[in-house]
Parts: structure tokens; C-alpha cells; sequence
């Protein structure tokens, strides 16, 4: 069976690639500035070209043929007078580079079939709306059908963490957009138990005791097991509900934005890098490469996507391209 072609742009450490491999596509090329984000990357990803560099370097004509283009890109604010005046105001915002590429690629008859973008909750609320109506016309005037929807890990993902996020898909073809419809929820059947070790016996780094300021405060609160704890410079959160706060890129900036837990040991523990990834469903297989530092690979989970989320999504939009493919030969 043909497998869709991918491309990625702000690939981070691959999480949305891992999704549509999972789905079946092929991702074969990748975009990323970060080179620790690509010594990741190319731990575990070695069959993708991954080519590392600022987006505005990138042409469209150093992309492989491809059938969708993905991008979990870096929300900024924009005007629409801004982007009437044309792109070269707007040349510094991710997601006009992103629309540039697309112009470059149709140049080369290399227009995506699928645009598929990713990004925080609050981009549609983002500087008073602006952000996501631009977005939604500027995809709509290069030829595009635009659907969108919000969904949360805990809810679409069968993962224990709350992540709220927005998914933007265009439609270059009208039957393909026809033909698709986005995953339903589904039941939390994977509990922080499967993904968070309360055994582990963790390096010290990862331990709160006496030595630390806070000390006291956490200890006074975090009391219970099987619990999931944020400490916020004057008070600690517990998460009763049985899921996991948004895992986010501040966990990378030192200090206490790692979420806590009571440790079968009686220790107070920070969550380990690993178990941050599998709630974001990545495997347990996935190379953590042991020269990057935790602040690093903190920053990386935290902006990475819920694979699970990527990969339900995924199978709708191949679904729905191999019914319109399907159909096109008879
Ligand atoms: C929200 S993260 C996306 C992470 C990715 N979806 C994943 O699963 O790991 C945004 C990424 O865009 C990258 N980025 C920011 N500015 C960039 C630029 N000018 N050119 C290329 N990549 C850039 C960042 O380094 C970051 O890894």
C-alpha cells in the first residue's frame, strides 16, 4: 500500500513524525534550529534527513516530494494589518515561513496535499482572536479547507496527562476533507501507575531532602503516593484527578516546574526525564542521549506532542487520502 510522505518543520525531537510513522506515513525530511533537539532527533530518527537550521534558510526546493507538511510551530503575535502589508513584515513569524515554504513548494509542484499544524490551546484566543483568524485565511487563500479542533491527551491520547492542545488541518483536495473525520474520545485506561515508577530507585539529583530551602513545604504537603504534586514557589498542588498537569518546555529552567511525587521510599522525587516521555507516549525505547543534560531533555519533552494524539489524527487524514485515492481509480 503507498505510504504518504511527510515533511516536518519545527521537529523538535520528532514526536509528530513518531506519530504519523506509528499511523503508517513515511517521514523522510525535517526541519529544526535546536542542535540538541537534533542530537535527539538523530538518536532516534536516523532514516529522516533532519536538516538543522533557521527555518528562513529553508527553500522549498530542498524538499523531497511529499504528500503532507507538519509543523508544531512557535506561537507569536501578528496582526492582520501586519499581513496585508505582505509576508515581508511578517518575515520573523514562524508561521508566515511556514506559508512561504508552501508558496515555494507549489513552484516546484510540490504543494502539500495535507497542511497539518499543532500549537497551544490559547492560539485561538490568542492576541484578542487575530492569530487564528489570519492563520485560517492565509491557509484558505493558498487553495486550503481548514479544519481545526481542540483535544486533550488525557481525553484523545489514552494518556495521564492534561494537554490541551489545537490541531489545524488544511485540505488541498475537497474529497479528502470530505472524507475525513477527526478520532473520537476515548476512554483513560492507562493510569499514572503504568507510566510513573513510585519504586525507582532515582539518582539524588532527582531527590528533595533537607538541604533545599522548600523542604519543609514539601514535605508538609506532599504526603501521598499515587499522587502527582506541583510545587509553585509558595504552595504545592496535588492532582487528585489522577492525571498529570501539562508537561511544559519551563521544565527545562531548572528550579521546581518538574512535577513531584511521594516515592514509595519516603523520598520526594521529581518525575525522571523518561517517565515524562511516556506521558507523552513515547516508547520506552526511545534514546534519551546520555550527553544531553536534564534541563535539555526536560525543555524537549515539554514541547514535544503526545505521540498517541499525533498518531490517532494521522490515521483519520491517511484514511481519508486512501478513500479519495481508492475511489480516483475506479
Ligand atoms: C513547540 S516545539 C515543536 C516540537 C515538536 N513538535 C516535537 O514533537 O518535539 C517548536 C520547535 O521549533 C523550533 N524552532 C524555533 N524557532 C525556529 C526556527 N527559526 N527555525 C527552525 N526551528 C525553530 C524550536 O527549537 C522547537 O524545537
Amino acid at each position: 500500500m503507498k505510504k504518504y510522505k511527510i515533511a516536518s518543520l519545527f521537529s523538535g525531537i520528532g514526536g509528530i513524525d513518531l506519530g504519523f510513522l506509528k499511523a503508517g506515513a513515511d517521514s523522510i525530511w525535517a526541519n529544526e534550529i535546536d542542535p540538541y533537539c537534533a542530537v535527539t532527533f538523530n538518536a532516534n530518527h536516523p532514516n529522516i534527513n533532519l536538516v538543522v537550521d533557521d527555518i528562513c534558510n529553508i527553500k522549498g526546493k530542498d524538499i523531497p516530494a511529499i504528500d503532507i507538511l507538519t509543523g508544531g510551530f512557535p506561537c507569536q503575535p501578528f496582526s492582520i494589518a501586519g499581513y496585508r502589508k505582505g509576508f515581508e513584515d511578517e518575515r520573523g513569524n514562524m508561521f508566515f515561513q511556514i506559508m512561504r515554504i508552501v508558496n515555494e513548494l507549489e513552484e516546484n509542484n510540490n504543494k502539500p496535499r495535507i497542511i497539518f499544524l499543532e500549537n497551544v490551546k490559547n492560539l485561538k484566543t490568542h492576541d484578542k482572536g487575530n492569530t487564528f483568524v489570519v492563520i485560517k485565511r492565509v491557509l484558505e487563500e493558498h487553495g486550503y479547507i481548514v479544519e481545526e479542533k481542540i483535544m486533550n491527551t488525557s481525553e484523545y491520547g489514552n494518556l495521564p496527562q492534561n494537554r490541551e492542545r489545537i490541531f489545524i488541518l488544511g485540505f488541498l483536495n475537497a474529497k479528502d476533507q470530505k472524507n475525513f473525520e477527526w478520532p473520537n474520545k476515548i476512554n483513560l485506561t492507562t493510569s499514572i501507575e503504568d507510566v510513573v515508577d513510585w519504586n525507582a530507585k532515582v539518582k539524588s539529583k532527582y531527590i528533595y531532602e533537607n538541604d533545599k530551602k522548600c523542604y519543609p513545604l514539601l514535605k508538609e504537603n506532599i504526603n501521598e503516593t499515587k499522587t502527582i504534586y506541583q510545587y509553585r514557589r509558595v504552595y504545592v498542588r496535588a492532582n487528585k484527578s489522577g492525571v498529570c498537569p501539562t508537561l511544559t518546555a519551563n521544565m527545562g529552567m531548572g528550579g521546581h516546574n518538574v512535577p513531584l511525587i511521594l516515592n514509595n521510599d519516603g523520598k520526594i522525587r521529581k518525575l525522571l526525564p523518561i517517565e515524562c516521555l511516556r506521558l507523552q507516549g513515547f516508547p520506552r525505547n526511545f534514546i534519551v542521549p546520555s550527553e544531553l543534560s536534564d534541563s535539555r531533555i526536560y525543555k524537549q519533552v515539554g514541547n514535544a506532542v503526545s505521540v498517541s494524539v499525533i498518531k490517532r489524527v494521522a490515521e483519520k487524514i491517511i484514511e481519508a487520502m486512501r478513500k479519495t485515492d481508492k475511489n480516483a481509480d475506479y
